[in-house]
C-alpha cells in the first residue's frame, strides 16, 4: 500500500529518557480507516508510542507522520487531526455532560461544536443524560463520554490507550463494540493498547506485540496466531530437571527453562500432561499453566515471558476514580 493509504507511519520511531530507551527503533504502517493495536507487558513503551505520535513528547530519533503530516515538523497540523482517549480520568465531574463537551470545544478552540456534539450524544445514548453532571455517571457511560469528547474535532485518527483497563467484564464488551462502531460509523483510524489478549484478538486488524520498547511481532491477529500451532506447558517445580528428562517425554517437542519456569510446547498438551505427571514429583510443582495457541502464546515463544502477569487489571476502576477525585482536591 502507498504511504496516501497510511494514517500512521513510523520509520526507526526512538524515545529516550535519559538511559532507558523506551521506544526502540519502530517501524510501523497503520492503513487509514483500521484498528491498529499495541499489545504487550507493563512498561513495554505502549503510552510512550503515543505520546510521541500525539506530539506530546519529542521523539529522540526517527521519523513519523500521522495523517499525511510529519510529528516533529508539523506538529499542530497533527495535534488538529487527532484524538486522545488517555488511560486516566480526564472528565470534570462537577460539569455535566454536555458542559464537557463546551469545555472541550473551548480547549480545541472549535466554534462549530453543537451539532457534533448533539450527534456524539445521539451515538453513544447519552442524550438524556446531558444535563445530568458527570460525576453521577456510571464508569461504562463515563468511557462512553471520554471517547465522545476525543471525537468532537472529528479527527482522523484516534488513539486510546488501554481504553478499557480495571473495567468489568460487561463494560468491556459494550466498549469492544463501541470501538468498532466508532471506526465504521467514524471512519476513524484507531490505534489503541492493551494488555488484554483477547482484546487486541477481537478489536484490531493488525496487532504489534511490544516488549522492551521494541515491535517483536506484527500482523493480523490470525497470522500471528499461525505461528505458533502447538500448546504450551509452563510449570515451576522445586524438583532438579533436566531439559534431557522432559525431552524424553512423548509429545514433548521443545524445552526451555526460564527463570524458574520450565517451558514445553506439545502438539497436545492434553495428551502431554498425564506422562509429565507421571514423569514428575508431583507434590514438588508450584504452579503449572498450558496455553493454546493465542496472542500470548506467540508472546511466551518469542520472550520466555507472559503479556498479562496478572495483578495489575485488577484494580477497581472506581476505586481509581477515587484517587484520581481526591488528588484534585
Ligand atoms: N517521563 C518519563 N521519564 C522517564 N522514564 C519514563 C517516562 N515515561 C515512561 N518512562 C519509562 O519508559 C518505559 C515505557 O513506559 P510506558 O509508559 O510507555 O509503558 P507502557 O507500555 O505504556 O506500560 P503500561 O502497560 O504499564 O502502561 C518504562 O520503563 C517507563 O518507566
Ligand atoms: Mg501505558
Amino acid at each position: 500500500m502507498s504511504a496516501d493509504g497510511m494514517a500512521i507511519v513510523a520509520h526507526g520511531l526512538t524515545k529516550r529518557y535519559g538511559k532507558l530507551t523506551a521506544v526502540d527503533h519502530v517501524e510501523m504502517a497503520v492503513p487509514r480507516g483500521s484498528v491498529f493495536g499495541l499489545l504487550g507487558p507493563n512498561g513495554a513503551g505502549k503510552t510512550t508510542i503515543i505520546k510521541v505520535l500525539t506530539g506530546l513528547s519529542p521523539i529522540s530519533d526517527g521519523q513519523a507522520t500521522v495523517a499525511g503530516y510529519d510529528v516533529s515538523r508539523q506538529p499542530m497540523e497533527v495535534k488538529q487531526r487527532v484524538g486522545w482517549v488517555a488511560a486516566e480520568v480526564i472528565l470534570d465531574d462537577d460539569l455535566t455532560g454536555w458542559e464537557n463537551l463546551w469545555l472541550q470545544a473551548q480547549l480545541q478552540r472549535l466554534s462549530e461544536w453543537k451539532g457534533r456534539a448533539t450527534q456524539l450524544l445521539e451515538y453513544f445514548e447519552l442524550s438524556d443524560r446531558r444535563k445530568d453532571k458527570v460525576g453521577t455517571y456510571s464508569t461504562g457511560m463515563r468511557k462512553k463520554m471520554e471517547i465522545a469528547l476525543a471525537l468532537l474535532h472529528q479527527p482522523e485518527v484516534i488513539f486510546m490507550d488501554e481504553p478499557t483497563i480495571g473495567l468489568d467484564p460487561n463494560v468491556r464488551r459494550m466498549l469492544w463494540t463501541l470501538i468498532t462502531g466508532v471506526n465504521k460509523e467514524f471512519g476513524v483510524t484507531v490505534l489503541l493498547t492493551s494488555h488484554y489478549i483477547e482484546e487486541a484478538d477481537a478489536l484490531c486488524d493488525h496487532v504489534a506485540i511490544i516488549d522492551l520498547g521494541k515491535f517483536v511481532a506484527v500482523g493480523t491477529p490470525s497470522e500471528l496466531k499461525s505461528r505458533v500451532k502447538e500448546d504450551f506447558i509452563e510449570f515451576e517445580t522445586s524438583e532438579y530437571l533436566t531439559e534431557a528428562k522432559l525431552r524424553a517425554i512423548p509429545g514433548v517437542s521443545n524445552v526451555r527453562s526460564q527463570g524458574n519456569a520450565w517451558i514445553l510446547r506439545a502438539s497436545s498438551a492434553e495428551e502431554v500432561l498425564p506422562r509429565l505427571f507421571q514423569a514428575l514429583k508431583t507434590d514438588m510443582i508450584h504452579r503449572i499453566n498450558v496455553e493454546k495457541p493465542s496472542l500470548e502464546s506467540v508472546f511466551i515463544d518469542i520472550t520466555g515471558r507472559r503479556i498479562d502477569q496478572g495483578g495489575a487489571d485488577v484494580q477497581d476502576y472506581r476505586k481509581f476514580y477515587m484517587q484520581v477525585r481526591r488528588a484534585r482536591q
